[in-house]
């Protein structure tokens, strides 16, 4: 059977092994219980508590003020739901890059309090050495992110495709190797043009997961929100709607608001509840 089959939880190693066989994995984020039931029930691989919460469900501009507690309360919600993908919660802005120390205490608070099965952290070489203490000393599985970092656009110039200059896509090989040999089990490839995303792939040997970085990734990660089509602001070249769920839900409420309107809901029979003939008299 294929490693991203079966019933069993996934690990791990059999992320590692997808890589190995040249299976495909499938990512996703999700921020509640019944759109993370929905996700392990259709299988995917792994989910992802992404600080995209921020501007999916909570209404801010960017993934700036997420705190980790958001992360925590969100996370908490999706692992009472799964029971086989794997789950990495999001290390929002500045909850690692001030200390390795406070890093890893955040990072075992996701692992402690949330229960997830690993962390992620935006960066390349230069969050390396808080990659290193999280994984070596506290033994917690962490998922690289590198390309556009959502939380440096203010000092990359904003959402843009990055690594397409030589000196760029050097740093981004460099820092792909450098989160490698600092123990990432996986690496996020966001906005990077597809033949460097191939190059990193070949080039390390664990899993590469992309968003906006083509078709040769060992795997794929969408935000929910903007795969259902229920997302609000600009949507980027890379991502594909497979829904409409704004249009549904809108086209649902309008249904109902009109049904309340013309007295048309609730139904006598179907929606109502009956007491006794004999019971009304006596009252
Ligand atoms: O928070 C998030 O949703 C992410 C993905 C875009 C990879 O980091």
């Amino acid at each position: 059977m294929a490693q991203g089959q079966g019933q069993e939880k996934i690990t791990v190693q059999a992320l590692q092994r997808m890589k190995e066989a040249g299976e495909k994995i499938s990512m996703i984020t999700a921020y509640d219980y019944p759109t993370a039931l929905l996700v392990d029930r259709a299988g995917l691989e792994l989910i992802l508590v992404g600080d995209s919460v921020g501007n999916t469900v909570l209404g801010y501009e960017s993934t700036i003020p997420v705190e980790l507690e958001d992360i925590l309360h969100h996370a908490k919600a999706v692992m009472r739901a799964v029971k086989r993908a794997f789950v990495v919660g999001d290390m929002p802005f500045m909850s690692f890059n001030i200390s390795p120390e406070e890093a890893l205490r955040n990072a075992g608070r996701l692992m402690k309090e949330a229960q997830v099965d690993g962390v992620k952290l935006e960066g390349g070489s230069e969050v390396a050495e808080i990659v290193e203490k999280i994984v070596r000393r506290g033994g917690i599985p962490v998922m690289g992110h590198i390309g556009l970092t959502p939380q440096r656009a203010s000092q990359l110039g904003g959402f843009k495709v990055q690594g397409r200059d030589k000196e760029t896509a050097k740093k981004l090989l460099e820092d792909a190797e450098c989160l490698e040999e600092a123990g990432i089990f996986a690496l996020i490839l966001e906005c990077v043009p597809y033949q460097l995303a191939r190059l990193i792939t070949k080039r390390i040997a664990v899993p590469t997961i992309g968003i906006g970085a083509g078709p040769y990734c060992d795997g794929q990660v969408l935000v929910f929100h903007d795969l259902v089509g229920l997302s609000f602001r600009f949507s980027p070249k890379f991502v594909k709607r497979y829904l409409d769920l704004a249009g549904e839900i809108e086209r649902a409420l309008r249904a109902y608001k009109e049904e309340v309107k013309a007295g048309e809901f609730p139904e006598l029979e179907a929606h109502s509840f009956k007491m006794s003939e004999e019971v009304l008299k006596e009252l």
